[in-house]
């Protein structure tokens, strides 16, 4: 769940800071970007160069870096911007109480009030403090903000006191995020089959018949699905970009027929399909098993190609009441028309139409422009985006029509 996630973590004052150390090797692990800001008191406890060499990037504690020779400016709005999720841990009494009241006497503080992601904190300190009614009260009021409480344990404090007050240990904070993640995923428990990119037709064993396609939209897709809580295998064709999250189940082809092998043997057990890879239509017959030479005639050369099978029709007839069905239409003309037909004809649930001559839309763009049609000949319009949003927009969709 926290592949590829973009983790703001924020160290306060307290002995527990030293946990922050373990919770970001845990985060780093798991394949998320961790960015710390600390508050000015963190750094009393923790190294900014143990934590920045952990993180793998800078650490910072001030709006105006004081070691740079130009005074570089920390952006707080960007660093909230930034984030998919924030972790306050350790979360002091202080910190907590500054939270409340919108107090903004620190980066990190600025940084929590600029931040529209969701923001975890665990809080950490003595059990007089913790039990301590405004403690009580300003933890109840970050929650009712819609603050995420990691709570705290009971043992032994750093005063050699025996109480409730102890951070959450990092393997506790590290799995309390990914269970709230997994249970607010609205894909959660789905499985879903996704093709993209490319097929290569053999020739001979140096040259094939390709396309264009480079899989992004398909692995966009494989990446969103998967940070909504799906189960995603991902069958993917030669040359094709990779997905970021470690999470996905990936399975290399080259050929049109080793792709049909594949999604028809997950097709079964797969909730969703998502056909979005440009299979050649076509193979040569017989390839040679040697470089084919030229023979100097002036004659050309012709190959005998034969139709290769039509993967979503297939899947499209084996489709179950349960199962949903999603291809793709790419078209250079005539597009609504086209898609409609292939829609009927392939039995989809869903059509991505897909024109590769619109500006900014296609094959190797980062950005894309479709319109979804459905079963009714329902068309939504997706502006211009990037292949990720566009990604989300048809899994949302998806959400949205069949899953609620
Ligand atoms: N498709 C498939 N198997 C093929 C060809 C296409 O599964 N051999 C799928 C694509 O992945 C896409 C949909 O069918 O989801 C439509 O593909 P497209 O290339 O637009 O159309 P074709 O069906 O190949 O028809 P044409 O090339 O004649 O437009």
């Amino acid at each position: 769940m926290l592949s590829g996630k973009k983790i703001l973590l924020a160290i306060t004052g307290s002995i527990a800071a030293y946990k922050a150390t373990f919770l970001t090797r845990l985060l780093i692990k798991a394949g998320a970007e961790v960015k710390i800001i600390l508050s000015p008191s963190a750094r009393d406890f923790v190294s900014p160069l143990s934590l920045a060499t952990l993180s793998k990037n800078p650490v910072l504690w001030e709006f105006f870096d004081s070691e740079d020779p130009e005074g570089k400016w920390n952006n707080h709005v960007d660093l909230g911007l930034w984030a998919d999720l924030m972790i306050v841990a350790p979360a002091t009494a202080n910190t907590i109480s500054k939270m409340v009241y919108g107090n903004c006497d620190n980066l990190l503080l600025a940084a929590y009030l600029s931040a529209k992601c969701p923001v975890f904190f665990a809080p950490a300190m003595d059990l007089d403090m913790f039990k301590h009614p405004s403690t009580t009260e300003n933890i109840s009021k970050l929650q009712s903000f819609g603050n995420f409480l990691i709570p705290s344990g009971t043992g032994e404090l750093a005063s050699g006191l025996h109480g409730e007050g102890r951070m959450a240990e990092p393997d506790e904070i590290f799995d309390f995020i990914e269970n709230h993640l997994l249970s607010n995923a609205p894909l959660k428990g789905k499985t879903i089959l996704i093709n993209a990119g490319p097929t290569y037709e053999p020739i001979d064993p140096v040259r094939f018949i390709g396309n264009h396609s480079t899989g992004k939209m398909g692995v966009a897709l494989a990446d969103v699905a998967t940070d909504l809580g799906a189960k995603v295998h991902l069958v993917l064709g030669p040359g094709s970009v990779w997905p970021t999250n470690a999470g996905i189940e990936v399975f290399h082809i080259r050929t049109a027929l080793e792709m049909n092998e594949k999604c028809q043997s997950i097709f079964k057990d797969s909730d969703l399909a998502i056909l979005s890879a440009a299979i050649a239509d076509y193979r040569p017959e017989n390839p040679s098993d040697q470089k084919i030479k030229k023979d100097g005639s002036g004659d050309g050369l012709n190959i005998q190609l034969v139709e290769n099978p039509d993967i979503l029709f297939g899947l499209g007839q084996q489709k179950t009441e349960k199962q949903l069905l999603l291809g793709f239409a790419l078209e250079t003309n005539n597009g609504i028309a086209n898609a409609i037909k292939k829609l009927h004809k392939k039995n989809c649930d869903l059509i991505v139409l897909n024109s590769p001559s619109e500006k900014g839309s296609g094959f190797g763009h980062d950005t894309n422009e479709v319109t979804l049609i459905d079963k009714n000949e329902k068309q939504t319009k997706l502006g211009l985006k990037s292949k990720k949003d566009i990604a989300k927009e048809i899994l949302e969709y998806v959400i949205e029509n069949f899953y609620n």
